[in-house]
């Protein structure tokens, strides 16, 4: 076989084998293909576009390029929770121990923050000594034990989805369907859930700006988990501003927290709620989204919730008296508000710019390497919808440089509009595909 051939094939729009696949995943990973030919296959694929079944041979290809993950020392029907990424996703925060007070057990593998989007490990890191390093077996004891771990993904964890996504990110063969939904899939299978529940988020602040694309998107990825024996549920949620009102990392743990004692926001409550009723469904915890729900908002009434993030963090090494003690969280020095210029209703904020503006103030990575600050960030005043008065905050900036403050107030400015009639509400969850 000749990778040439296969460029060739994709090129003039043929259909690749399963076997073709293979060879170019296995040779790509191993060092054996050349970047500058997947390059080509890649554009390619973009244009040509993949078949179903060419999708999944590829998600499958990148599963198998490195270790999967073996959970069978776990109990219980295990369901894992992917978001594709957006401005304020605190989710997993509260959600993961809403499910896990409810006897799912969770065992997830989160990333960190890059770009104007923000990471689940760094949140984590903002409780005191909380480590996602963990053994894999450590991970599996703690699950048990406990009922959910996090731990950072291992190097080996789909190596051919982390070469692929490096060179698509810089060949501008990212946005192409097959090719995300294969990435993402990949790396949940390669994790070893028995479950699956997407969070595809469409918006300003999403990798998906239209519902139409999202939907796509969410359909292609539930067909792949069918297709790979996972059960696969996708909820389609709004990302046109971010969730909740926190932006920045100990901000956003403090919100989660909140959640969890029972005073969250509602779009974040609504989507905590939305996700982990299908997890327990997943699960067989519950027959109905109805039955999920009361129990979901019974885990927060009692408190075991709250009490489960608690021993989660200690098991990781954290400071759980932060959970109880939130003011312990790293705190800015500077802290800004952002006034309304005139009077009226709140009718867009520009979700991926308020990322922006928490990266400005040193709460996100422009690199991998970039050093963050867990304590800067944004707190929104006023959603979309809401009427505001002239000087009325905005929001509020929290910060430790005063240029840097400045900087991101001026950005926020801009990112919202306020005019003279109230926006049509649209729902925040758009769809659950099954
Ligand atoms: N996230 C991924 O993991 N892969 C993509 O291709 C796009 C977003």
């Amino acid at each position: 076989m000749r990778m040439y051939d296969i460029i060739m094939k994709k090129r003039n729009g043929g259909e690749l084998t399963k076997d073709e696949i293979d060879f170019f995943i296995e040779g790509y990973t191993k060092g054996d293909i050349p970047d500058y030919q997947v390059a080509a296959l890649m554009m390619a694929i973009y244009f040509r576009k993949m078949t179903e079944a060419e999708t999944l041979a590829l998600t499958m290809a990148m599963a198998d390029s490195g270790d999967r993950l073996d959970l069978s020392g776990i109990r219980g029907v295990k369901v894992d929770k992917h978001s594709t990424g957006g401005v304020g996703d605190k989710t997993s925060l509260a959600l993961a121990p809403m499910v896990a007070a409810c006897g799912i057990p969770v065992a997830k593998m989160s990333g960190r923050g890059l770009g104007h989007t923000g990471g689940t490990i760094d949140k984590l890191e903002s409780f005191p000594g909380f480590t996602t390093a963990l053994t894999t077996e450590r991970f599996i004891e703690n699950v048990n034990r406990i009922g959910m771990a996090i731990m950072g993904q291992t190097a080996d964890l789909a190596p051919a989805d982390k070469k692929l996504y490096a060179l698509r990110d810089v060949t501008a063969t990212v946005d192409n369907l097959s090719l995300i939904a294969s990435s993402i899939m990949s790396k949940k299978l390669a994790a070893g859930a028995d479950a699956i529940v997407l969070d595809v988020k469409t918006g300003s602040g999403a990798f998906m700006k239209q519902e139409a694309e999202a939907r796509a998107l969410a359909e292609e990825m539930v067909k792949i988990g069918k297709n790979a024996g996972r059960r696969t549920v996708a909820v389609i949620s709004d990302m046109d501003q971010p969730l909740g009102f926190a932006v920045g990392n100990a901000l956003e743990v403090k919100e989660a927290i909140d959640t969890l004692e029972g005073h969250g926001p509602a779009d974040f409550l609504e989507l905590c709620l939305t996700l982990g009723s299908q997890m327990l469904m997943a699960g067989g915890k519950a027959e109905s989204a109805r039955e999920a729900e009361g129990m979901l908002r019974g885990v927060i009434a009692d408190g075991s919730a709250l009490r489960k993030l608690a021993e989660f963090v200690e098991a990781q090494g954290g400071d759980s008296r932060v959970v109880y003690h939130p003011e312990l969280l790293p705190e800015a020095a500077i802290t800004l508000p952002v006034e309304a210029p005139k009077s009226g209703y709140v009718t867009r904020i520009v979700c991926d710019e308020v990322g922006i503006c928490s990266l400005i103030l040193g709460g996100g990575r422009e690199t991998k390497e970039s050093e963050i600050d867990l304590s800067v960030g944004l707190v929104l005043r006023k959603k979309v919808g809401d009427y505001v008065e002239s000087g009325e905050p905005l929001a509020v900036i929290h910060a430790n440089d005063a240029g840097k403050a400045e900087q991101a107030r001026t950005r926020y400015l801009k990112a919202c509009t306020i005019a003279g009639d109230a926006p049509e509400r649209t729902p925040f969850i758009k769809d659950i595909l099954r």
